[in-house]
């Protein structure tokens, strides 16, 4: 599946996933510098935000309780903020748009 990141400058990196990757991992690979993904993936560092587009966000869905804390702790979440490494690229999310905010750490 293709995932299409937007870049804190507005550029735009269409990637071909995996399945069974994270959008983080896909991010990394893409050499997104924003993401960095301290923790590896174990959903405590927050250093893997996202932003899920708008016309995205109800097939992805939003941050539960636990994963919106964990960014809370780090960041400013918006409503359709995400961790990228707790999504997990699927063939329903061929042609998602993912913001990358400018990193906040
Ligand atoms: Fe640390 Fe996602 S990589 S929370």
């Amino acid at each position: 599946p293709n995932i299409t990141f937007i870049l804190p400058d507005e550029s735009i990196k269409v990637v071909d996933a995996f399945e069974g990757d994270s959008i983080m991992q896909t991010a990394v690979d893409a050499g997104i510098e924003e993401i960095t993904a301290d923790c590896g993936g174990n959903s405590s560092c927050a250093t893997c935000h996202c932003i899920i587009d708008d016309a995205w966000i109800d097939k992805i869905g939003t941050a539960d309780e636990v994963e919106f804390s964990v960014m809370e702790s780090a960041i400013e979440p918006q409503p359709n903020s995400r961790l990228s490494c707790q999504i997990k690229v699927t063939d329903i999310l061929d042609g998602a748009i993912i913001h990358v905010p400018e990193a906040e750490w």
